[in-house]
């Protein structure tokens, strides 16, 4: 606490909060544009607070993406992890493994001697093999429990830079531009109000699943993110967002 006063941190918290009407805004120094510590201490920033919020025998649903991974690198365990279940909240969507919401959701059990589930779907499915996956028990079990999750946490990526990464086709990049898409998560892409104006076909949380959560965690930061987190905030994460000054700073610039 002593640092973010330094800072003037606790300020531009409560601003924050007021400008996306979000219940609590966890604002780390610095910008994840120029430098990488800046990711890992939101990592750091959101393991401890999930550690301060799990409660025993819950389902915490993962989504993937490097900041997850910063999350997922500084989890320790406590004695809530040991009966939570790390859950992905999405199948895979076209991202290195190690970005995968599976490998995340594994490690963050790994990290803090919990448990957790996979689901083993390929990214870009056809339409035939999507509704047959849909039925396989496995899978059946994972949505389930994704619909329970009593946590979610996610990132938030900018949409070109999200689509370009998951190599997505030509087609699909005219779309989002065509639409202005601004930001992306859980494979939906969003404009700048918030809408969804397009999504990946590929297996997991589905957004109304969301009403369920108790807690929406969304991790990001970056102030070329600003517009991205500002979409996605009005819609999807109403809850709590953990980000950087910079982010910060850019967002409430957008005002
Ligand atoms: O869905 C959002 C992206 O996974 C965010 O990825 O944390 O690597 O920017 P990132």
């Amino acid at each position: 606490p002593m640092m973010k006063e330094l800072f003037g941190l606790n300020q531009l918290e409560r601003d924050l909060e007021s400008c996306l009407n979000l219940k609590k805004v966890i604002i780390v120094p610095g910008d994840s544009d120029q430098s990488d510590w800046v990711k890992k201490e939101m990592g750091r920033a959101c393991a401890r607070f999930l550690r301060k919020i799990a409660e025993p025998d819950q389902v915490i649903a993962v989504s993937g993406g490097s900041t997850m991974l910063a999350v997922a690198e500084m989890m320790m365990p406590s004695s809530a992890f040991k009966s939570t279940m790390f859950v992905p909240a999405r199948g895979g969507v076209g991202e290195a493994v190690e970005l995968e919401a599976n490998y995340i959701a594994s490690l963050m059990a790994k990290k803090t001697k919990g448990h957790y589930r996979m689901m083993h779907v390929p990214d870009q499915v056809s339409d035939q093999a999507y509704q047959t996956l849909l039925r396989e028990p496995h899978i059946q079990e994972v949505l389930e429990s994704l619909k329970r999750a009593h946590i979610v946490i996610h990132g938030i990526g900018n949409a070109m830079t999200m689509a370009v990464r998951r190599k997505s086709s030509q087609a699909v990049l005219d779309k989002l531009q065509r639409e202005q898409a601004v930001g992306e998560s859980f494979g939906y892409y969003f404009n700048r109000n918030g809408e969804i104006v397009y999504r990946v076909q590929s297996l997991g949380l589905k957004l109304d699943d969301l009403a369920n959560a108790k807690n929406i965690i969304a991790v990001a930061g970056g102030s070329s993110k600003a517009e991205a987190i500002r979409a996605i905030s009005t819609k999807v994460s109403r809850d709590i967002l953990i980000t950087d000054e910079g982010a910060a700073k850019a967002i409430l610039s957008l005002e």
